[in-house]
């Protein structure tokens, strides 16, 4: 981008907007060139946008200068989605923070995009009602970035991910034209679905500044195991078991030994580090439900040799018992300088083989890895440890990480489950799809953006005719 150019940007942008919402201080542009991976990229200006028609603006002047545009919420993104690797506008959408409805008659409730998701749980609890999809960074991420993303989490498992909860949005268009897609309904069949086109779509067809979501009425009770094994595969075999049986856990989420282990140094919660691997179980429900999937659980998991080492029969004591999982992630990010955290997800029947393949990977590379994750849904994050400073290291990072990719692929798996494909996932897109796969998602990209202003060299890589 030429300096002329952004100085072109932000004078025009000074024309609409208040100057306290347009930033080209060094420091904080440094401050806006990051998420929670180690991608780090400057933008040339931070812009704080407060309504639809700021965001209109952004993307009017934006489309016509062909400055990118990268949108940003809580900067929790797990693959540098968020991280403005080519300069341009970081648009900061955190100001737009304000639950706008809870209706009770609807069952839904209508949020600017900057809402924190922990805020909106509450929001809606206090009204006896339930929104289900749970980020690890549900306190800091936002729901803008939750649906940009399709972001799931431990209970999505039996509620499903951020998809299933979206009913309707406000999308602004490069140029500034605002879309309404979708409504309050739950069933819709008319025009195209071009709100799932957007759900997931990181950033890279327009800006997200509305969303209406489903809810479902508060479980009453919630109950929660913790079992630990001395074989990892066992753990996983168990899961697989439980899941065909009939019942159909809150969440089933794994941790082995090193993530155990990081996580008790991180805070002592008493977790049992001498087994090979933790199973943490929940259900939720009529309390009688509750009582009979956790002893169903229990029954399940003893013939795979599983001891159950905590129960919790009440909400209180459930929450305080799957604490630790919480703590996973920055736990981990104290095991070395740097981590490569994975997302893939493999049919469930393929969980053990998967499981298998990672700890052959980390033998055959000497790449360490810690390994939680989703296990119900088959949603892994083994977790790469490395220092980015060692290019022999790194290699076989890239090694070892490829290897897993493909490994889950040819599982009949896929890259992520809920992080994205962002910049960081990028390399490993043209493995996972055929040459017109990637050539229609670029008819869909340019149809909303031919200008490729939004979020560019994120989530697509270029087609087979391009390079
Ligand atoms: C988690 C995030 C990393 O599951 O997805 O903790
Ligand atoms: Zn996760």
């Amino acid at each position: 981008m030429k300096d002329r150019s952004v100085d072109e940007v932000v004078a025009r942008l000074r024309g609409h907007l208040r100057p306290d919402q347009i930033s080209i201080h060094p420091v904080e542009r440094l401050v806006y060139g990051y998420d929670a991976t180690w991608a780090e990229g400057v933008p040339d200006v931070v812009v704080h946008a407060e309504s639809t028609a700021d965001v209109a603006e952004v993307l009017r002047i934006a489309d016509e200068l062909e400055m990118p545009v990268v949108p940003r919420g809580g900067g929790t993104g797990l693959a540098g989605g968020s991280v403005p690797m080519v300069g341009g506008i970081c648009l900061n959408l955190a100001r737009m923070n304000r639950i706008l409805e809870v209706d009770p008659v609807d069952g839904v409730a209508v949020v600017q995009p900057g809402v924190i998701t922990y805020e909106l749980q509450k929001a809606v609890e206090a009204h006896g009602w339930f929104y289900p999809p749970d980020p690890a960074s549900l306190y800091m991420s936002t729901i803008g970035g939750n649906v940009a993303t399709n972001a799931g989490g431990p209970r999505c498992l039996k509620y499903g991910v951020t998809r299933d909860y979206v009913l309707g949005m406000e999308v602004v268009l490069p140029g500034g034209e605002v879309l309404r897609l979708g409504g309050r309904v739950m069933k819709d069949v008319s025009g195209y679905d071009l709100k799932h086109l957007f759900i997931g779509s990181e950033g890279t067809l327009g800006v997200i500044t509305e969303v209406t979501v489903r809810l479902l009425p508060r479980p009453p009770a919630l109950g929660a195991l913790a079992v630990a094994f001395d074989h990892l595969e066992s753990a996983c075999e168990a899961v697989v078991a439980i899941l065909s049986s009939g019942v159909l856990p809150l969440m089933a989420e794994l941790m082995d030994q090193g993530v155990m282990r990081a996580v008790e140094a991180f805070h002592p919660y008493g977790l049992p580090v001498e087994a090979e691997a933790l199973l943490l179980l929940a259900a939720d429900g009529e309390e009688e439900a509750v009582r009979r999937d956790l002893a169903r659980m229990a029954r399940e998991v003893q013939a795979f040799g599983g001891r159950v080492v905590r129960i919790a029969t009440d909400a209180e004591s459930a929450t305080h018992l799957w604490e630790p999982r919480r703590q996973v992630s920055p736990a981990i990010a104290r095991l070395a300088t740097h981590k490569f955290s994975e997302d893939i997800t493999v049919p469930r029947s393929r969980i053990p083989q998967m499981i298998r393949h990672i700890q052959q990977i980390a033998q055959e590379t000497g790449v360490p890895i810690v390994l939680y994750g989703h296990i119900g849904d088959g949603n892994l994050h083994p977790t790469l440890l490395c220092d980015r400073r060692n290019p022999d290291e790194m290699n076989r990072v890239a090694q070892a990480a490829t290897r897993i990719f493909q490994a889950a692929i040819e599982l009949g798996g896929v890259l992520s489950g809920e992080h994205g494909i962002g910049l960081l996932k990028l390399d490993f897109v043209s493995q996972a799809f055929p040459p017109i796969a990637i050539e229609k998602f670029w008819a869909v990209k340019l149809l909303f953006d031919p200008k490729n202003i939004m979020n560019p060299g994120k989530k697509l890589p270029l087609p087979r005719n391009w390079s």
